[in-house]
C-alpha cells in the first residue's frame, strides 16, 4: 500500500529557552551553534535530506533571526565575493523561494499548542516534527529512517531511544507492544513525564514524529497536562487505537541540546570528529584532562 508522501515539516521555535539563559535572552536557542552551525541548521538539513520540502517554522516573539538565518544576506555575499572568499559555507542556508513558512504561537503554551498552531498550513497532509534542540546525528539522519519506516507501515511513528529508568521522569515514554523488527515497535500507550514506578517502559520519545493530519482535530480541544503545558504526547496517547501508531529506535547519536550538559557533550562530540579539528580539540581535551 503507498502511503501519502512526507513533503511538510514543522519546527517548534517558540519556546522560551529558560534553562540558557542569559545566553537566550537576545537570541534564539535554536540559534545556538554547536561548533559552527547553529542547532536549527542540523534540522533543516536533516528534513532535507529525507524529501522535506515545505519547512514551517512555529515561531514566537524575539525569533524573527532563525528566519532570517535562512535569508540571502546581499551585502554578506556581495562583500565575500569582492574579497575572493568561498561561498560555498552558505550553501545550506539557502532556501528554494516560497518554501520556508513561518506561523506565529503568540504564548508559549505547550508543545502541542504550537503544533496546533500550524493546523492551517498542515491542512490535510500527513507531515514530520523536528525539535531543533534534539540534535540527531545518524547516517542516514532519523528523520529519514522515520520516513522510510513509513513508507512501509503508514500511520504515525515517534522516534525512540532506551535511557535509564530512573530517568524516565524528565520525558515522554511509550508503552511497547508488538515488536515488528529490530527498529520498529507497535506503540500502545504514551504517557508524558511518568513517575519511576509507574512508567510503563524505558523508551523515550526524542524529538522526532511523523503524523497525521488529525492529531491538529485532537489537539483543538486538548486540556492542559503534565507541566499546565498542552502536550503533543497527551493527544498523540488519545489517537492509539484509532489509527496505527510506531516507535522507530533510532539507530545514530542522540545529544539533549536542550540542556547545558547535553549542549557540551554535543559540541565535544562533533568537535572531535571534524576532519578539520579533531586532533587539536582531542589534544585540548586531554591535557585539560590531565590538570
Ligand atoms: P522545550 O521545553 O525543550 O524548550 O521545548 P523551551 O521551553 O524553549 O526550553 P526551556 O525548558 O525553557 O529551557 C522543546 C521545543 O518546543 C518548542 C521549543 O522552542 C523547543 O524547540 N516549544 C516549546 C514551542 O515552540 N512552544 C512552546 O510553547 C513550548
Amino acid at each position: 500500500m503507498t502511503h501519502k508522501p512526507i513533503k511538510k515539516a514543522v519546527f517548534p521555535v517558540a519556546g522560551l529557552g529558560t534553562r540558557f539563559l542569559p545566553a537566550t535572552k537576545a537570541i534564539p536557542k535554536e540559534l545556538l551553534p554547536i561548533v559552527d552551525r547553529p542547532l536549527i541548521q542540523y534540522a533543516v538539513d536533516e528534513a532535507r535530506e529525507a524529501g522535506i520540502e515545505q519547512i514551517i517554522f512555529v515561531t514566537g516573539r524575539g525569533k524573527t533571526a532563525i528566519v532570517e538565518h535562512f535569508d540571502i544576506a546581499f551585502e554578506l555575499e556581495t562583500t565575500m565575493e569582492e574579497r575572493g572568499k568561498d561561498l560555498s559555507v552558505l550553501d545550506p542556508t539557502r532556501a528554494t523561494p516560497g518554501d520556508i513558512i513561518t506561523v506565529r504561537q503568540q504564548v508559549p503554551l505547550g508543545l502541542g499548542h504550537a503544533i496546533w498552531c500550524a493546523r492551517a498550513i498542515v491542512g490535510d497532509d500527513p507531515f514530520a516534527i523536528l525539535l531543533p534542540d534534539e540534535l540527531m546525528i545518524g547516517k542516514p539522519g532519523c528523520i529519514k529512517q522515520m520516513v522510510e519506516a513509513y513508507n512501509d507501515v503508514g500511520g504515525n511513528l515517534i522516534s525512540v531511544l532506551e535511557v535509564p529508568q530512573e530517568e524516565v521522569s524528565s520525558y515522554g515514554v511509550i508503552a511497547p507492544g508488538e515488536v515488528k523488527s529490530d527498529t520498529l515497535t507497535e506503540v500502545t500507550g504514551l504517557v508524558e513525564k511518568p513517575a519511576v514506578a509507574d512508567a510503563p517502559s524505558n523508551k523515550i520519545i526524542s524529538g522526532r514524529y511523523i503524523l497525521q493530519p488529525e492529531v491538529m482535530r485532537v489537539l483543538e480541544d486538548q486540556g492542559k497536562g503534565a507541566g499546565g503545558e498542552i502536550q503533543l504526547t497527551d493527544a498523540m496517547a488519545r489517537m492509539i487505537g484509532d489509527q496505527p501508531f510506531h516507535a522507530v529506535t533510532f539507530e545514530g547519536s542522540r545529544y539533549d541540546c536542550g540542556s547545558k550538559v547535553g549542549f557540551v557533550e554535543a559540541t565535544l562530540a562533533l568537535a572531535l570528529e571534524r576532519e578539520d579539528m579533531g586532533a587539536d580539540v582531542r589534544d585540548i581535551a586531554e591535557r585539560l584532562l590531565a590538570r
